[in-house]
């Protein structure tokens, strides 16, 4: 097959067929198509699209790129979750070892952060020791152990996408539909699943600004999960104001470990309680249940332990990563709390360290912000709206005005 020719193609709108996919995708892989190839082949996906059948066959290409995991025939029910982003979504934190409590597998591959969302990685990076650097066959241990672990991509788990997705940062081609759902899904396919949910972001904090392009990306998601053999369901939900009162990693990590003991911002318990009932029959009862009675918590516990962090440190989490500086956050009116802006907030963040602007930056695990107020409450003037955690007096300054600037009550 001539690789300009289906490049041509797409250029032109016509619909390719799965050999002229998947020939492009291997020839990607082992490096007989070169970088600039691909990339205008980025580029003709975002001005053309692709249809149900060619995001499909996408997907499988780039999943069948690598391994997948495969499961023995006494494994339970396989599950998963994956949210497309924003700013405090320390969901996975509690959900897996949840979904964990009852019984099921949950081998969940996550991501580091970048920009104002933040990942999973970088968050259990803050408990000391903790590797999410795990094997296939560490991963498989641990699942008939314990039935959860937390790790990122192997290097044999879709190359394909690896080699892609930096290409497209660099392009100015992340934002195409049919490329989010083919990179999303091959990761979470290679998971080798039996139901996954996709707990989709809509608003100021995420990825798709409008309900509208969030449902267009979930519906081509479920589709492609649903042709790929998977039970796929869809949540989607705001992102117009931070989930919980934290964002920061070991802060976040703190509150994720607030809502496995059973308490925590209502939001956060709301939204963990929703998701796992898309992938579990346990029912909401259970769920509180095990939230409330330490169960879930013990889950965590024991996944920190078989992953070499300390779990010692669970009872504070936070104060393993003490700022240098942390200051109060006051409010200058009286009345109630209008918005509290995710982008607003996860831009301060990240101006702190909390995130990264490039794939290779460290992240801070100390800095963010917590105690945030929520939309509805009521404030007086003075009260405290939130708490900066900075590295230096300017950094507090700068996090203070980058908060107040998405902060509004009347
Ligand atoms: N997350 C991914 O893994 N891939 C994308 O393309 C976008 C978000």
């Amino acid at each position: 097959m001539h690789v300009p020719t289906i490049i041509e193609r797409k250029r032109d709108g016509k619909t390719l067929d799965e050999g002229e996919i998947r020939h492009l995708v291997s020839a990607f892989t082992d490096g007989s198509m070169p970088d600039y190839q691909m990339s205008a082949f980025a580029m003709a996906v975002y001005f053309q699209g692709m249809d149900a059948g060619e995001t499909a066959a996408l997907t499988r290409a780039m999943l069948e790129s690598g391994t997948s995991f495969s499961w023995p025939a006494h494994a339970p029910r396989v599950v998963d979750k994956h949210s497309t982003g924003g700013v405090g979504d320390k969901v996975s934190l509690v959900l897996a070892p949840l979904l964990a409590c009852d019984d099921l597998w949950v081998p969940m591959i996550s991501g580091r952060g970048l920009g104002i969302t933040g990942g999973t990685l970088d968050k259990l990076e803050s408990i000391p020791g903790f590797r999410v650097g795990l094997s296939a066959e560490e991963a498989h241990a641990q699942l008939e152990r314990i039935g959860v672990v937390m790790m990122g991509q192997t290097e044999s788990i879709c190359p394909a996408d690896k080699k892609l997705y930096a290409l497209r940062d660099v392009t100015a081609t992340v934002p195409s539909r049919p490329l989010i759902v083919a990179s999303i899904l091959s990761k979470k396919l290679a998971e080798s699943l039996d139901a996954l949910v996709l707990d989709v972001k809509f608003g100021s904090g995420a990825f798709m600004k409008t309900r509208e392009d969030a449902v267009l990306l979930g519906e081509a998601m479920r589709e492609v999960g649903a042709a790929m053999g998977v039970e796929t369901r869809v949540c989607y939900h705001p992102m117009d104001q931070p989930t919980g009162r934290a964002v920061g990693n070991a802060l976040e990590v703190a509150e994720a470990i607030e809502c496995l003991r059973g308490g925590g911002p209502a939001d956060l318990r709301e939204l963990v309680v929703a998701l796992a009932e898309e992938v579990s029959e346990a029912g909401r009862g259970r769920f509180a249940a095990w939230l409330d009675d330490g169960t879930a918590f013990a889950k965590f516990r024991e996944m920190v332990a078989a992953q070499g962090g300390d779990p010692a440190c669970m009872d504070d989490v936070a104060a393993v990563h003490p700022a240098p500086v942390i200051r109060e956050i006051r409010s200058s009116r009286s009345g109630e709390v209008r918005r509290v802006d995710a982008e607003a907030v996860g831009r301060a963040a990240n101006a702190l360290g909390a995130g990264r602007n490039r794939a290779e930056d460290a992240v801070n695990p100390a800095v963010g912000f917590d105690r945030i107020v929520k939309v509805g409450e009521r404030v007086t003037a003075g009260d405290v709206i939130a708490r900066v955690h900075a590295g230096t007096s300017d950094g507090a300054d700068a996090g203070e005005k980058g908060f107040l600037s998405g902060f509004c009550c009347e």
